[in-house]
């Protein structure tokens, strides 16, 4: 079974949205294998956003995601990367198809609500940067 990493952003999980989201991805035929609920620092953000530090919008990326508390999940499922993407939606919510949890839960492309890993390369690392083996269900 393929796993990738999700997390709510702190908008989300401030406006209550957290249950309906992990409501829906369970819907989706995901099994959540770890969850915990962390505050990143900034200087923990900087390197998980790392591969955007040269971006325009780094700092306010960075400033968003460590401004509260996130769920942090790995997502088991057949094709989990790209079938966790499909079920996100486009980054900017005004662009995600109907339906896709960006356009429920996003407010803008910052505040887009949901992260997923966008390839199984990065899903690896970015489940590595949250969880140890002894808290993933295999
Ligand atoms: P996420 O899936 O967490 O990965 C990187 C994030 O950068 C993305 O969601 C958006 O929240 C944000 N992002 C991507 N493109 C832009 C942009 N053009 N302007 C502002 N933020 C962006």
């Amino acid at each position: 079974m393929e796993k990738t990493l999700a997390f709510i952003k702190p908008e989300a999980v401030c406006n209550n949205n957290s249950g309906k989201i992990i409501d829906s991805i369970e819907n989706a035929g995901f099994q959540v294998a770890a969850l915990k609920m962390v505050r990143l620092s900034v200087e923990q953000a900087q390197k998980f956003y790392e591969i955007h530090k040269e971006k325009a919008f780094f700092d306010d990326l960075v400033n968003n995601i460590s401004c509260g508390s996130i769920i942090a999940m790995v997502l088991a499922k057949e094709n989990a990367v790209d079938d966790f993407r499909k079920l996100m939606g486009a980054a900017n919510p005004a662009a995600a198809e109907e339906g896709t949890l960006r356009k429920l839960y996003g407010e803008s492309i910052e505040k887009n609500g949901i992260h997923g890993a966008d390839s199984l390369e990065n899903a690896n690392t970015e489940i590595g940067f949250f969880f140890n083996k002894l808290e993933i269900i295999e």
